[in-house]
Protein backbone atom coordinates (compact mmCIF):
# COMPACT_ATOMS: atom_id res chain seq x y z
CA UNK A 1 0.00 0.00 0.00
CA UNK A 2 1.51 3.33 -1.08
CA UNK A 3 1.04 6.37 2.22
CA UNK A 4 -1.13 9.46 1.10
CA UNK A 5 0.22 12.75 1.14
CA UNK A 6 -1.78 15.94 1.62
CA UNK A 7 -0.63 19.54 1.54
CA UNK A 8 -2.41 22.39 2.35
CA UNK A 9 -1.19 25.96 1.36
CA UNK A 10 -1.29 29.29 3.04
CA UNK A 11 0.03 32.55 1.65
CA UNK A 12 1.70 33.54 -1.42
CA UNK A 13 3.01 32.41 -4.68
CA UNK A 14 6.19 31.42 -3.70
CA UNK A 15 4.12 28.66 -1.32
CA UNK A 16 2.02 27.08 -3.92
CA UNK A 17 5.39 26.66 -6.12
CA UNK A 18 7.19 24.98 -3.64
CA UNK A 19 4.02 22.47 -2.78
CA UNK A 20 3.98 21.57 -5.90
CA UNK A 21 7.72 21.10 -5.81
CA UNK A 22 7.51 18.90 -2.62
CA UNK A 23 4.00 16.84 -4.01
CA UNK A 24 6.66 16.26 -7.02
CA UNK A 25 9.46 15.12 -4.97
CA UNK A 26 7.81 12.87 -2.42
CA UNK A 27 5.73 10.79 -5.18
CA UNK A 28 8.71 10.33 -7.19
CA UNK A 29 9.06 8.08 -3.97
CA UNK A 30 6.09 6.31 -4.12
CA UNK A 31 3.90 8.39 -2.09
CA UNK A 32 0.01 9.26 -3.65
CA UNK A 33 -1.15 12.74 -3.44
CA UNK A 34 -4.70 12.62 -1.48
CA UNK A 35 -7.32 15.77 -1.38
CA UNK A 36 -7.97 14.70 1.91
CA UNK A 37 -6.69 15.86 5.26
CA UNK A 38 -7.06 12.42 6.35
CA UNK A 39 -3.89 10.95 5.29
CA UNK A 40 -0.78 9.65 6.46
CA UNK A 41 1.22 12.29 5.96
CA UNK A 42 -0.67 15.83 6.29
CA UNK A 43 1.90 19.11 5.61
CA UNK A 44 0.93 22.42 6.26
CA UNK A 45 2.73 25.04 4.19
CA UNK A 46 2.30 27.85 6.26
CA UNK A 47 2.22 31.77 6.26
CA UNK A 48 3.34 34.27 8.65
CA UNK A 49 2.85 37.55 6.48
CA UNK A 50 -0.32 38.56 8.74
CA UNK A 51 -1.65 37.64 12.12
CA UNK A 52 -4.43 35.91 10.45
CA UNK A 53 -2.65 33.62 8.82
CA UNK A 54 -1.03 32.30 11.82
CA UNK A 55 -4.41 32.28 13.41
CA UNK A 56 -5.42 29.82 10.98
CA UNK A 57 -2.91 27.56 11.05
CA UNK A 58 -3.67 26.44 14.93
CA UNK A 59 -7.21 26.29 14.20
CA UNK A 60 -6.45 23.84 11.52
CA UNK A 61 -3.39 22.05 13.41
CA UNK A 62 -6.67 20.78 16.18
CA UNK A 63 -8.83 19.84 12.90
CA UNK A 64 -5.80 17.47 12.09
CA UNK A 65 -5.04 16.28 15.46
CA UNK A 66 -8.75 14.90 15.93
CA UNK A 67 -8.01 13.05 12.81
CA UNK A 68 -4.58 12.33 14.05
CA UNK A 69 -6.18 10.68 17.43
CA UNK A 70 -9.38 8.76 15.10
CA UNK A 71 -6.87 7.15 12.98
CA UNK A 72 -4.92 6.29 15.76
CA UNK A 73 -7.93 4.40 17.17
CA UNK A 74 -8.40 2.89 13.90
CA UNK A 75 -4.25 1.51 14.03
CA UNK A 76 -3.25 3.67 12.00
CA UNK A 77 -0.60 6.25 11.76
CA UNK A 78 -0.66 10.41 10.59
CA UNK A 79 2.79 12.21 10.54
CA UNK A 80 2.02 15.94 11.24
CA UNK A 81 4.51 18.42 9.48
CA UNK A 82 4.54 22.19 9.52
CA UNK A 83 6.23 23.66 6.85
CA UNK A 84 6.91 27.40 5.15
CA UNK A 85 7.55 30.20 6.83
CA UNK A 86 5.25 29.74 10.34
CA UNK A 87 7.48 26.96 10.26
CA UNK A 88 10.67 29.23 10.23
CA UNK A 89 9.43 32.02 12.54
CA UNK A 90 7.93 30.28 15.66
CA UNK A 91 10.21 26.85 15.03
CA UNK A 92 10.04 24.78 18.40
CA UNK A 93 7.26 27.41 19.54
CA UNK A 94 4.74 25.54 16.89
CA UNK A 95 6.03 21.64 19.08
CA UNK A 96 5.51 23.27 22.16
CA UNK A 97 1.98 24.58 21.30
CA UNK A 98 1.03 21.90 19.11
CA UNK A 99 2.84 18.98 20.73
CA UNK A 100 0.99 16.13 18.02
CA UNK A 101 3.20 17.53 15.43
CA UNK A 102 6.00 15.35 14.41
CA UNK A 103 8.05 17.60 12.01
CA UNK A 104 8.78 21.42 11.52
CA UNK A 105 10.95 22.10 8.71
CA UNK A 106 12.10 25.62 7.09
CA UNK A 107 11.61 26.83 3.20
CA UNK A 108 15.41 26.19 2.91
CA UNK A 109 15.13 22.46 3.83
CA UNK A 110 12.68 20.76 1.88
CA UNK A 111 15.20 18.30 0.52
CA UNK A 112 15.83 17.18 3.36
CA UNK A 113 11.88 16.45 3.71
CA UNK A 114 12.66 12.47 2.70
CA UNK A 115 15.58 11.96 5.44
CA UNK A 116 13.19 13.49 8.18
CA UNK A 117 10.28 11.37 7.20
CA UNK A 118 12.40 7.93 7.42
CA UNK A 119 13.53 8.99 10.57
CA UNK A 120 9.92 9.64 12.18
CA UNK A 121 8.94 6.43 10.35
CA UNK A 122 12.28 4.51 11.77
CA UNK A 123 11.60 5.97 15.06
CA UNK A 124 7.62 4.63 15.29
CA UNK A 125 8.38 0.84 13.93
CA UNK A 126 11.43 0.49 16.52
CA UNK A 127 9.93 2.73 19.38
CA UNK A 128 12.87 4.42 19.88
CA UNK A 129 13.15 8.04 19.90
CA UNK A 130 12.66 10.74 19.00
CA UNK A 131 9.58 10.87 21.19
CA UNK A 132 8.69 14.54 19.88
CA UNK A 133 8.56 16.40 17.05
CA UNK A 134 11.68 17.21 14.96
CA UNK A 135 13.05 20.63 14.17
CA UNK A 136 14.38 21.03 10.66
CA UNK A 137 14.93 24.89 10.20
CA UNK A 138 18.11 26.80 9.27
CA UNK A 139 19.49 28.48 6.10
CA UNK A 140 21.83 26.79 4.30
CA UNK A 141 23.96 27.65 1.44
CA UNK A 142 23.40 26.13 -1.41
CA UNK A 143 19.69 26.58 -2.10
CA UNK A 144 17.63 23.74 -1.89
CA UNK A 145 16.24 24.06 -5.64
CA UNK A 146 19.84 22.30 -6.66
CA UNK A 147 19.59 19.81 -4.15
CA UNK A 148 16.00 18.71 -4.77
CA UNK A 149 17.04 17.51 -8.59
CA UNK A 150 13.33 15.96 -9.24
CA UNK A 151 12.38 16.67 -12.91
CA UNK A 152 8.92 18.44 -12.85
CA UNK A 153 5.99 16.92 -13.94
CA UNK A 154 3.57 19.83 -15.16
CA UNK A 155 0.04 19.83 -16.26
CA UNK A 156 -1.63 22.70 -17.78
CA UNK A 157 -1.43 26.20 -19.61
CA UNK A 158 0.29 28.55 -16.87
CA UNK A 159 3.48 27.36 -14.57
CA UNK A 160 4.82 29.34 -12.20
CA UNK A 161 8.86 29.07 -11.78
CA UNK A 162 11.19 30.32 -8.80
CA UNK A 163 13.81 32.24 -10.05
CA UNK A 164 14.80 33.91 -6.62
CA UNK A 165 14.40 33.57 -3.08
CA UNK A 166 14.28 35.99 0.33
CA UNK A 167 14.82 39.13 0.80
CA UNK A 168 17.02 41.84 1.65
CA UNK A 169 15.30 44.72 2.04
CA UNK A 170 13.48 44.78 5.59
CA UNK A 171 10.76 46.65 5.27
CA UNK A 172 9.83 47.40 8.75
CA UNK A 173 6.42 45.63 8.86
CA UNK A 174 7.33 42.14 7.47
CA UNK A 175 8.66 38.96 8.37
CA UNK A 176 9.84 37.74 4.81
CA UNK A 177 13.59 38.48 4.82
CA UNK A 178 12.89 36.58 8.48
CA UNK A 179 11.09 33.63 7.29
CA UNK A 180 12.75 33.45 3.71
CA UNK A 181 16.33 34.06 4.80
CA UNK A 182 18.81 36.44 2.07
CA UNK A 183 18.30 36.96 -1.38
CA UNK A 184 19.21 34.18 -3.39
CA UNK A 185 18.86 34.02 -7.19
CA UNK A 186 18.76 30.72 -9.14
CA UNK A 187 21.59 30.56 -11.90
CA UNK A 188 20.70 31.13 -15.19
CA UNK A 189 21.31 27.75 -16.69
CA UNK A 190 19.14 26.34 -14.22
CA UNK A 191 16.15 28.17 -14.90
CA UNK A 192 16.70 27.87 -18.94
CA UNK A 193 16.54 23.72 -17.82
CA UNK A 194 13.49 24.32 -15.95
CA UNK A 195 11.44 26.63 -18.03
CA UNK A 196 12.69 24.49 -21.09
CA UNK A 197 11.04 21.29 -19.46
CA UNK A 198 7.78 23.06 -18.83
CA UNK A 199 7.50 23.96 -22.44
CA UNK A 200 7.59 20.64 -23.61
CA UNK A 201 5.02 19.28 -21.15
CA UNK A 202 2.74 21.70 -22.80
CA UNK A 203 3.09 25.01 -20.97
CA UNK A 204 2.58 28.22 -22.83
CA UNK A 205 2.82 30.97 -20.12
CA UNK A 206 5.65 31.64 -17.92
CA UNK A 207 5.68 33.51 -14.61
CA UNK A 208 8.85 33.90 -13.06
CA UNK A 209 8.51 34.11 -9.02
CA UNK A 210 10.56 35.82 -6.15
CA UNK A 211 9.92 37.65 -2.98
CA UNK A 212 11.85 40.65 -4.62
CA UNK A 213 11.69 39.15 -8.22
CA UNK A 214 13.32 42.05 -10.26
CA UNK A 215 16.40 42.32 -7.89
CA UNK A 216 17.30 39.27 -9.58
CA UNK A 217 21.10 38.71 -9.78
CA UNK A 218 23.15 35.57 -10.64
CA UNK A 219 26.69 34.92 -12.00
CA UNK A 220 27.32 33.24 -15.48
CA UNK A 221 29.76 30.35 -14.98
CA UNK A 222 32.15 32.63 -16.78
CA UNK A 223 32.26 35.01 -13.98
CA UNK A 224 29.51 37.97 -15.58
CA UNK A 225 26.54 39.19 -13.69
CA UNK A 226 23.19 38.40 -15.03
CA UNK A 227 20.53 40.76 -14.37
CA UNK A 228 16.60 40.35 -14.07
CA UNK A 229 16.21 41.87 -17.98
CA UNK A 230 18.98 39.71 -19.56
CA UNK A 231 16.78 37.02 -17.82
CA UNK A 232 13.61 37.96 -19.55
CA UNK A 233 15.00 38.15 -22.50
CA UNK A 234 16.97 35.01 -22.74
CA UNK A 235 13.46 33.32 -21.30
CA UNK A 236 11.88 35.10 -24.48
CA UNK A 237 14.08 33.00 -26.64
CA UNK A 238 12.43 29.71 -25.48
CA UNK A 239 10.75 28.16 -28.15
CA UNK A 240 7.07 27.78 -27.55
CA UNK A 241 6.58 30.18 -24.93
CA UNK A 242 3.84 32.76 -25.66
CA UNK A 243 3.14 35.06 -22.42
CA UNK A 244 6.02 35.80 -19.75
CA UNK A 245 4.83 37.10 -16.16
CA UNK A 246 6.67 38.16 -13.04
CA UNK A 247 5.99 38.74 -9.43
CA UNK A 248 6.62 40.42 -7.44
CA UNK A 249 8.59 43.48 -8.02
CA UNK A 250 9.85 46.24 -5.62
CA UNK A 251 9.95 49.72 -7.11
CA UNK A 252 13.36 50.19 -6.24
CA UNK A 253 14.40 47.58 -8.52
CA UNK A 254 12.64 49.03 -11.37
CA UNK A 255 15.53 49.35 -13.87
CA UNK A 256 15.91 51.27 -16.86
CA UNK A 257 17.07 48.11 -19.29
CA UNK A 258 13.54 46.57 -17.12
CA UNK A 259 10.87 49.09 -18.65
CA UNK A 260 13.24 48.92 -21.68
CA UNK A 261 12.35 44.95 -21.68
CA UNK A 262 8.89 45.55 -21.75
CA UNK A 263 8.97 47.91 -24.87
CA UNK A 264 11.23 45.03 -26.55
CA UNK A 265 10.24 41.77 -25.28
CA UNK A 266 6.36 41.18 -27.33
CA UNK A 267 5.86 38.05 -25.16
CA UNK A 268 6.34 39.83 -21.56
CA UNK A 269 2.36 40.98 -21.16
CA UNK A 270 1.54 44.16 -20.08
CA UNK A 271 0.44 43.57 -16.63
CA UNK A 272 2.37 44.59 -13.80
CA UNK A 273 2.24 44.15 -9.68
CA UNK A 274 4.29 46.48 -8.53
CA UNK A 275 3.38 47.14 -4.91
CA UNK A 276 3.58 50.95 -3.62
CA UNK A 277 2.16 49.93 -0.01
CA UNK A 278 1.68 53.65 0.85
CA UNK A 279 0.85 56.82 -0.72
CA UNK A 280 2.27 59.23 1.95
CA UNK A 281 6.61 59.90 1.71
CA UNK A 282 6.05 59.75 5.57
CA UNK A 283 4.97 56.33 5.91
CA UNK A 284 7.15 54.81 3.25
CA UNK A 285 9.96 56.43 4.95
CA UNK A 286 8.79 54.94 8.11
CA UNK A 287 7.85 51.73 6.47
CA UNK A 288 11.81 52.10 4.92
CA UNK A 289 10.45 51.45 1.45
CA UNK A 290 13.81 53.48 -0.10
CA UNK A 291 11.26 55.69 -3.23
CA UNK A 292 8.98 58.08 -2.76
CA UNK A 293 6.04 58.90 -4.41
CA UNK A 294 7.23 60.96 -7.43
CA UNK A 295 9.90 57.89 -7.59
CA UNK A 296 7.20 55.42 -8.29
CA UNK A 297 4.69 57.30 -10.38
CA UNK A 298 7.49 58.35 -12.57
CA UNK A 299 8.11 54.54 -12.81
CA UNK A 300 4.69 54.54 -13.67
CA UNK A 301 5.00 56.78 -16.47
CA UNK A 302 7.84 55.58 -18.06
CA UNK A 303 6.69 52.10 -17.95
CA UNK A 304 3.41 53.39 -20.23
CA UNK A 305 6.02 55.08 -22.39
CA UNK A 306 7.56 51.88 -23.10
CA UNK A 307 4.21 50.07 -23.20
CA UNK A 308 1.13 52.58 -23.70
CA UNK A 309 -1.68 49.87 -22.56
CA UNK A 310 0.41 48.53 -19.73
CA UNK A 311 -2.26 48.04 -16.27
CA UNK A 312 -0.55 47.99 -13.26
CA UNK A 313 -1.73 45.97 -10.15
CA UNK A 314 -0.35 47.09 -6.31
CA UNK A 315 -0.36 45.83 -2.83
CA UNK A 316 -1.27 48.22 0.16
CA UNK A 317 -1.32 48.21 3.74
CA UNK A 318 -3.40 50.65 5.80
CA UNK A 319 -3.01 51.50 9.39
CA UNK A 320 1.19 51.37 9.83
CA UNK A 321 2.13 52.77 13.20
CA UNK A 322 2.10 56.41 12.73
CA UNK A 323 0.19 56.50 9.57
CA UNK A 324 -2.21 59.98 10.21
CA UNK A 325 -5.66 60.67 8.42
CA UNK A 326 -3.69 62.90 6.02
CA UNK A 327 -1.26 60.12 5.14
CA UNK A 328 -3.92 57.83 4.49
CA UNK A 329 -5.70 60.62 2.35
CA UNK A 330 -2.88 60.82 0.08
CA UNK A 331 -2.88 56.60 -0.04
CA UNK A 332 -6.52 56.92 -1.50
CA UNK A 333 -5.76 59.89 -3.55
CA UNK A 334 -2.40 57.97 -4.90
CA UNK A 335 -5.15 55.01 -5.91
CA UNK A 336 -7.58 56.91 -7.55
CA UNK A 337 -4.76 58.96 -10.07
CA UNK A 338 -3.00 55.77 -10.73
CA UNK A 339 -6.51 54.00 -11.39
CA UNK A 340 -5.16 49.88 -10.59
CA UNK A 341 -6.50 47.48 -12.72
CA UNK A 342 -6.57 44.82 -9.62
CA UNK A 343 -5.25 45.70 -6.05
CA UNK A 344 -4.47 44.02 -2.71
CA UNK A 345 -4.83 45.68 0.85
CA UNK A 346 -4.21 44.90 3.84
CA UNK A 347 -4.72 46.04 7.65
CA UNK A 348 -1.76 45.95 8.87
CA UNK A 349 -0.71 43.78 11.36
CA UNK A 350 1.84 43.62 14.37
CA UNK A 351 4.35 40.78 13.34
CA UNK A 352 6.44 39.87 16.61
CA UNK A 353 10.31 40.56 15.67
CA UNK A 354 10.03 43.39 13.07
CA UNK A 355 10.59 47.19 14.01
CA UNK A 356 7.41 48.31 13.40
CA UNK A 357 5.66 46.19 16.00
CA UNK A 358 6.98 47.93 19.05
CA UNK A 359 5.52 50.80 17.70
CA UNK A 360 1.95 52.69 19.33
CA UNK A 361 -0.35 50.84 17.00
CA UNK A 362 -3.61 52.58 15.72
CA UNK A 363 -7.05 51.20 17.46
CA UNK A 364 -8.38 48.54 14.89
CA UNK A 365 -11.57 50.69 14.07
CA UNK A 366 -9.63 53.43 12.51
CA UNK A 367 -7.46 50.68 10.23
CA UNK A 368 -10.75 48.30 9.58
CA UNK A 369 -12.17 51.88 8.34
CA UNK A 370 -9.85 52.74 6.52
CA UNK A 371 -9.35 49.73 4.90
CA UNK A 372 -13.36 49.55 3.69
CA UNK A 373 -12.60 53.40 2.34
CA UNK A 374 -9.68 52.35 0.28
CA UNK A 375 -11.19 48.96 -0.61
CA UNK A 376 -14.01 51.30 -2.07
CA UNK A 377 -11.74 52.91 -4.40
CA UNK A 378 -10.00 49.79 -5.73
CA UNK A 379 -12.92 48.50 -6.77
CA UNK A 380 -14.11 50.89 -8.08
CA UNK A 381 -11.54 51.45 -10.37
CA UNK A 382 -10.83 47.44 -11.16
CA UNK A 383 -14.76 47.52 -12.74
CA UNK A 384 -13.80 50.49 -14.58
CA UNK A 385 -10.96 49.11 -15.89
CA UNK A 386 -13.08 45.94 -16.91
CA UNK A 387 -15.50 47.69 -18.22
CA UNK A 388 -13.01 49.85 -20.31
CA UNK A 389 -12.44 46.56 -22.38
CA UNK A 390 -16.12 46.10 -23.51
CA UNK A 391 -16.65 46.13 -27.10
CA UNK A 392 -12.83 45.54 -27.72
CA UNK A 393 -11.26 42.30 -29.06
CA UNK A 394 -8.36 40.45 -26.81
CA UNK A 395 -6.40 37.85 -27.27
CA UNK A 396 -7.40 35.09 -23.98
CA UNK A 397 -4.78 32.79 -23.52
CA UNK A 398 -7.62 29.56 -22.58
CA UNK A 399 -6.40 27.90 -19.66
CA UNK A 400 -9.00 25.43 -18.79
CA UNK A 401 -12.79 24.51 -18.36
CA UNK A 402 -15.08 26.77 -16.75
CA UNK A 403 -17.77 26.19 -14.17
CA UNK A 404 -20.50 25.99 -16.48
CA UNK A 405 -20.67 23.30 -19.71
CA UNK A 406 -19.07 24.44 -22.34
CA UNK A 407 -17.19 27.20 -20.72
CA UNK A 408 -13.44 27.56 -20.54
CA UNK A 409 -11.41 30.55 -18.58
CA UNK A 410 -8.95 31.90 -20.13
CA UNK A 411 -6.84 35.37 -19.28
CA UNK A 412 -6.58 38.94 -21.30
CA UNK A 413 -3.05 40.47 -21.19
CA UNK A 414 -3.88 42.42 -18.56
CA UNK A 415 -4.45 39.27 -16.18
CA UNK A 416 -8.11 39.30 -16.31
CA UNK A 417 -9.94 35.77 -16.03
CA UNK A 418 -12.64 35.51 -19.07
CA UNK A 419 -15.56 33.35 -19.64
CA UNK A 420 -15.81 32.05 -23.22
CA UNK A 421 -18.16 29.43 -24.57
CA UNK A 422 -15.69 27.49 -26.40
CA UNK A 423 -14.49 24.27 -27.43
CA UNK A 424 -11.92 22.29 -24.70
CA UNK A 425 -9.77 21.90 -27.40
CA UNK A 426 -8.61 24.86 -27.71
CA UNK A 427 -7.44 25.00 -24.15
CA UNK A 428 -3.34 26.35 -24.29
CA UNK A 429 -4.28 28.13 -27.59
CA UNK A 430 -4.12 31.75 -27.53
CA UNK A 431 -7.51 33.22 -29.29
CA UNK A 432 -9.27 36.44 -30.01
CA UNK A 433 -11.85 37.36 -27.56
CA UNK A 434 -14.87 40.03 -28.39
CA UNK A 435 -15.43 41.46 -24.53
CA UNK A 436 -18.61 41.63 -23.76
CA UNK A 437 -19.24 42.29 -20.75
CA UNK A 438 -17.17 43.77 -17.64
CA UNK A 439 -17.80 42.59 -13.93
CA UNK A 440 -15.75 43.03 -10.72
CA UNK A 441 -13.55 40.08 -10.90
CA UNK A 442 -14.32 39.00 -14.85
CA UNK A 443 -15.10 39.53 -18.33
CA UNK A 444 -17.16 37.53 -20.61
CA UNK A 445 -16.49 37.12 -24.19
CA UNK A 446 -17.06 35.81 -27.26
CA UNK A 447 -14.89 33.68 -29.49
CA UNK A 448 -13.96 35.45 -33.01
CA UNK A 449 -13.69 33.25 -35.30
CA UNK A 450 -10.40 34.31 -37.23
CA UNK A 451 -7.16 32.76 -36.43
CA UNK A 452 -5.25 35.93 -35.95
CA UNK A 453 -2.99 35.50 -33.27
CA UNK A 454 0.37 36.32 -33.36
CA UNK A 455 3.20 37.05 -30.40
CA UNK A 456 3.44 40.23 -30.01
CA UNK A 457 -0.62 39.88 -30.09
CA UNK A 458 -1.52 42.07 -32.54
CA UNK A 459 -4.49 41.35 -35.50
CA UNK A 460 -2.38 39.48 -38.52
N1 LIG B 1 7.84 41.14 -1.71
C1 LIG B 1 6.63 41.72 -1.98
C2 LIG B 1 5.46 41.17 -1.22
C3 LIG B 1 5.64 40.54 0.10
S1 LIG B 1 4.30 40.09 1.09
C4 LIG B 1 6.78 43.23 -1.83
O1 LIG B 1 7.78 43.72 -1.42
O2 LIG B 1 5.87 43.95 -2.13
C5 LIG B 1 2.85 40.56 0.26
C6 LIG B 1 2.17 41.75 0.79
O3 LIG B 1 1.73 41.56 2.12
C7 LIG B 1 3.02 43.01 0.88
O4 LIG B 1 3.16 43.64 -0.34
C8 LIG B 1 2.28 43.83 1.89
O5 LIG B 1 1.31 44.64 1.27
C9 LIG B 1 1.59 42.80 2.75
N2 LIG B 1 2.17 42.73 4.10
C10 LIG B 1 3.44 42.40 4.43
N3 LIG B 1 3.60 42.49 5.76
C11 LIG B 1 2.42 42.90 6.29
C12 LIG B 1 1.96 43.19 7.60
N4 LIG B 1 2.76 43.11 8.65
N5 LIG B 1 0.67 43.58 7.75
C13 LIG B 1 -0.15 43.70 6.68
N6 LIG B 1 0.23 43.42 5.43
C14 LIG B 1 1.50 43.05 5.22
FE1 LIG C 1 8.72 42.16 2.72
FE2 LIG C 1 9.61 44.49 1.88
FE3 LIG C 1 10.95 42.28 1.27
FE4 LIG C 1 8.60 42.75 0.15
S1 LIG C 1 10.48 43.97 -0.10
S2 LIG C 1 9.28 40.81 1.02
S3 LIG C 1 7.48 43.74 1.77
S4 LIG C 1 10.70 43.12 3.30
FE1 LIG D 1 3.53 34.27 3.54
FE2 LIG D 1 5.96 33.38 3.42
FE3 LIG D 1 4.72 34.09 1.21
S1 LIG D 1 5.16 34.71 4.97
S2 LIG D 1 3.35 35.68 1.92
S3 LIG D 1 4.17 32.42 2.54
S4 LIG D 1 6.86 34.34 1.67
Amino acid sequence: MHKTLHITTYGCQMNVYDTQRIEEMLTVLGYVLSTKMDADIAIFNTCQIREKAEEKLFSDLGRVRLLKEQRKESGKQMTIVVAGCSAQALGGHILKRAPYVDLVVGPQTYDKLPELLAKIERARISGVGPGQGILGIGFPKISKFDKLNVPRGFHGVSAMLSIQEGCNKFCTYCVVPYTRGAEYSRPLEDILKEAQNLLKQGAKELTLLGQNVNAYSSQSPKGNTVTFSELLYRCAELEGLFRLRYMTSHPREMTQSLIQAHKEIPQLMPFLHLPVQSGSNRVLQEMNRQYTILEYETILENLREARPDIAFSSDFIVGHPGESEEDFEQTCQLAARVGYSQAYSFMYSARPGTPSALKSQLPFEIKQHRLYRLQEILHKSQLAFNISKQGTCLPVLLEKKGKKTGQLLGKTPYMQSVYVQASPELIGSIQWVEIQQGYNNSLAGSLKNRACYSLNNTVQ
